[in-house]
């Protein structure tokens, strides 16, 4: 049964006065009005390194040679224990790309990502922003295929599998990219810096805003950074709104 509002809000640790500053269903885009105070953004974030360009006619795929490229992928280990491929799903001409790290045991068997316990968290956090999956929102995942025992993915292994989500990021054209938890800010910013020292920046990939914030796995497991979580999202829809895309 869909989560009501109020559930929701308990669900992701608001109080209702979050909400009735910055309510769901606003239709005009008005400056977001944030009721804990979130770190300033830093206008001029270092530039990041220019995304590597994706070895040969991965760079020309169009969305079917792209999946069909990812579902017969071997370029790392990886492929050895998956069940099948998790390339990503959503809307293909989103305004926000949400990048988790790997897909785990459920999302293995289905071959959707973040549709395990993690992913109901993501749900709720989209729902508390007036938003499906699917709708206005792509999400996809560092790596395509399960790590083992679902451990992080080693870097030579997201190295492995950027390419994909390079392409998916050409195709995608999102307005802003949230990355969930430290795996991504790895693969896409290159940046390995505390996750607490990302939240909160502006940072830029092929010229698309980026915000940093927690893995929803982690969020299940520390409850009370939930709040933290929500601020980045608005941060997010704050990158968004701004209209530099
Ligand atoms: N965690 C992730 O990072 N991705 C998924 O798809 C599921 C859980
Ligand atoms: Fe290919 Fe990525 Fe799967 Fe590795 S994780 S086999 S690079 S699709």
């Amino acid at each position: 049964m869909p989560l009501s509002r109020e559930q929701m809000l308990v669900e992701m640790g608001i109080s209702p006065l979050w909400m009735l500053r910055e309510p769901v269903s606003s239709e005009t885009p008005e400056p977001v009005a944030v009721a804990a105070p979130v770190a300033p953004a830093t206008p001029a974030q270092p530039v990041l390194p220019a995304p590597i360009a994706p070895p040969g006619a991965v760079a020309e795929f169009d969305w079917p040679a792209l999946l069909a490229g990812i579902a017969d992928c071997r370029a790392c280990e990886l492929c050895k224990q998956r069940r099948q491929v998790v390339p990503g799903v959503g809307d293909r001409n989103p305004d926000w790309l949400f990048i988790g790290e790997g897909p785990g045991a459920e999302e293995d068997a289905r071959g959707e990502p973040f549709v395990g316990q993690a992913g109901r968290l993501l749900d709720a956090m989209l729902e508390a922003l007036g938003m499906t999956r699917g709708n206005k929102v792509y999400i996809a995942n560092a790596v395509k295929c399960r790590p083992p025992n679902n451990r992080t993915p080693e870097a030579a292994e997201m190295a492995a599998c950027r390419p994909w989500l390079e392409r998916q990021i050409v195709l995608l054209k999102p307005r802003v990219i949230v990355l969930l938890g430290k795996a991504a800010a790895h693969t896409i910013l290159g940046n390995d810096s505390a996750l607490a020292a990302m939240r909160g920046k502006r940072f830029e990939y092929a010229g698309i805003p980026v915000a940093v914030t927690y893995h929803p796995a982690y969020l299940l497991r520390n409850q009370f950074d939930k709040g933290k979580a929500w601020e980045d999202l608005l941060f997010a829809r704050r990158l968004l709104r701004s209209g530099n895309t």
